[in-house]
C-alpha cells in the first residue's frame, strides 16, 4: 500500500542550510521509501502573490530544482514539477472558488495578519491586500487535491492552509459527488523530530533574520558564514558549554554519533572556538561538496533542467487532465454530445448496465472485464492468482472510494494502493479516451 506525498516549495528565496535540513532532506529520505509516492513541485504561482521581481522569481525557480536534483532526489521515482507548467491546477483553482466561503478565507493567518497590521496603522483593513493574497489557501487547496495527496509534510505555518484545503474538498464532495468522495481529503505532516536548525546569531535560522549558512555558495562563502556563528567569550583551553552552544547543534545536524561525542568531548575539554569552527566547516564542507558540484553543474546547463522539469510536469498531467475532466464533468461542465442521453432520462438507465464479467484465462489466472452500456470494454484486470483477490479489487473498485485513473498515450489505467490493477484498451484520440473515463466514473458512481 502506498501513500502519497505532496508539497511545495515556493520560489522566492535561495535554499539555505536550515531549508536543507528542515524540508529538503526529510522529503528526498521520504521519496526513496518505495511506500511512498511522491509529488514535490516549485509553488511559482504562490511565488507571484509575494513577489513582483521577474528576475527574483526566475533565479528562484531554477536555483530551487537544481538544489533538489543535486541532494540527490530521484525523479523517476519522485513526480518533480514546477506548479505553472500544470494549467489543471489553475482550473481547478476556479471551481474550488466557487464552493470555498469567503468566510472561511477571512479566517486566514496570513490575510488576517495583513489585516490587523493595516487596522494598527489606521489605514483601510484591505490596504494593500490582493486578490492574490486573499485566495492563496484555496489555490494550495488545488495543488493537493489536484493529486488526491493523502500526507502533506509542511510547516507549523501552513497547518492551517492543509485544513482549508480539507474543507473545500470536503465541501466539493459533499456538492458534486454523489455518495462518493470525488477528493481524498489530505492529513497534514508535520515532523516533530525534524530539527529547526538555529542560524548564525542562535535565533532560528531564517532568510528574514539574514543569519543563514548558504547551502551551495563558494566554499569561501561556507567559511566565511561559518566564521561569524556567535559564540561565548571563553578562551582557549576553558571548558566550553556544548549543549548550550548553536555551534554544537548545527554540528549535531550533520554529524554521525561518534563524531558528534568526540566533538563534544572535545569543546568540553577546552576546544577554542576557532578550532571548533574550522571542524563544522570541514564536516559541511564533506557533506555537501559533491552535491555543489553537481549543483553548479545543473545551473550551468538550464536547458538540461527545463527538459527534466517538463518531463516531470507531463507525468503529473497524466494524473491531473483525465482528473480534471471527471470534475469538469461533476459540476455540469459537460460535452453537448451527452446531454441527449440526460435529457431524455436514459443516462441512468445506461449506467445501471454497465457490467463487470469475470473469467479465467487461459493459464488459469483469475481476471475481471467491465464492460460499459454498450458492451464496450473499459478495463481489463490484471491477472489474479486466485478468485478471492480479483474480487476484493472488484470490490474496492465500487466502493466509491476516490478512483485514482492515470491517462497515458491513447489509454488510461486505474490504480489502488500505487498499484495497476487494470487498464483500457486503446482509444481512437483523446477525447474518445476522455469520454471513456467519464463512462468508467459513472458505472463505478454509487447508484442512487
Ligand atoms: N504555501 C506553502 C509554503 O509557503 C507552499 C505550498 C504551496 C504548498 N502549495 C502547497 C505546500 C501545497 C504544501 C502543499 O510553504
Amino acid at each position: 500500500m502506498t501513500t502519497r506525498i505532496l508539497t511545495g516549495i515556493t520560489t522566492t528565496g535561495t535554499p539555505h542550510l536550515g531549508n536543507y535540513a528542515g524540508a529538503i532532506r526529510p522529503a528526498i529520505a521520504a521519496s526513496r521509501d518505495p511506500q511512498m509516492d511522491s509529488f514535490y513541485f516549485l509553488a511559482d504561482y504562490h511565488a507571484l502573490i509575494k513577489c513582483d521581481d521577474p528576475a527574483r522569481i526566475q533565479r528562484s525557480r531554477l536555483e530551487i530544482a537544481a538544489t533538489w536534483l543535486a541532494l540527490g532526489l530521484d525523479t523517476d521515482k519522485a513526480t518533480f514539477y514546477r506548479q505553472s507548467d500544470i494549467p489543471e491546477i489553475p482550473e481547478l483553482c476556479w471551481l474550488l472558488t466557487c464552493v470555498a466561503g469567503k468566510g472561511l478565507l477571512n479566517r486566514a493567518h496570513a490575510y488576517k495578519a495583513s489585516v490587523d497590521k493595516n487596522v494598527e496603522a489606521g489605514e483601510d483593513p484591505d490596504a494593500g491586500v490582493t486578490m492574490g493574497l486573499f485566495s492563496y489557501p484555496v489555490l494550495m487547496a488545488a495543488d493537493i487535491l489536484m493529486f488526491n495527496a493523502q500526507k502533506v509534510p509542511v510547516g507549523r505555518d501552513q497547518i492551517q492552509h492543509v485544513e482549508m484545503a480539507r474543507d473545500i474538498g470536503q465541501r466539493f464532495n459533499h456538492l458534486f459527488g454523489k455518495g462518493k468522495d470525488l477528493f481524498v481529503l489530505p492529513e497534514v505532516v508535520i515532523e516533530e523530530e525534524v530539527a529547526t536548525l538555529p542560524g548564525l546569531d542562535g535565533r532560528k535560522m531564517s532568510k528574514s533574520y539574514d543569519n543563514t549558512i548558504p547551502l551551495f555558495g563558494s566554499a569561501k562563502q561556507l567559511k566565511d558564514a561559518v566564521a561569524r556563528i556567535v559564540t561565548d567569550s571563553r578562551l582557549p583551553g576553558e571548558p566550553k558549554d556544548a549543549e548550550g552552544s548553536h555551534l554544537f547543534t548545527l554540528y549535531q545536524a550533520f554529524a554521525s554519533q561518534s563524531q558528534q561525542a568526540e566533538f563534544r568531548a572535545d569543546l568540553e575539554g577546552g576546544l577554542a572556538w576557532g578550532e571548533a569552527k574550522n571542524r563544522l566547516y570541514q564536516l559541511l564542507e564533506d557533506t555537501l561538496g559533491e552535491a555543489r558540484e553537481r549543483y553548479n553543474a545543473l545551473i550551468a546547463k538550464p536547458a538540461d533542467l527545463e527538459d527534466i522539469l517538463l518531463a516531470g510536469a507531463a507525468k503529473a498531467r497524466r494524473i491531473a487532465t483525465p482528473f480534471l475532466g471527471e470534475l469538469r464533468e461533476a459540476v455540469g461542465l459537460r460535452s453537448f454530445r451527452e446531454q441527449v442521453q440526460v435529457a431524455t432520462g436514459e443516462k441512468k438507465k445506461a449506467s445501471k448496465s454497465a457490467r463487470f464479467v469475470s473469467f479465467r484465462d487461459d493459464d488459469g489466472s483469475f481476471r475481471f472485464r467491465l464492460l460499459d452500456a454498450d458492451g464496450e470494454q473499459l478495463l481489463l484486470s490484471k491477472s489474479f492468482a486466485d478468485g478471492k483477490s480479483a474480487g476484493m479489487v472488484n470490490k474496492r473498485l465500487q466502493s466509491g472510494e476516490a478512483l485514482d485513473v492515470r491517462a497515458e498515450g491513447l489509454a488510461f489505467s486505474v490504480w489502488i494502493d500505487g498499484e495497476n490493477v487494470a487498464s483500457s484498451p486503446e482509444f481512437a484520440d483523446g477525447q474518445a479516451v476522455e469520454a471513456a473515463i467519464a463512462r468508467l466514473r459513472e458505472a463505478l458512481a454509487p447508484q442512487e
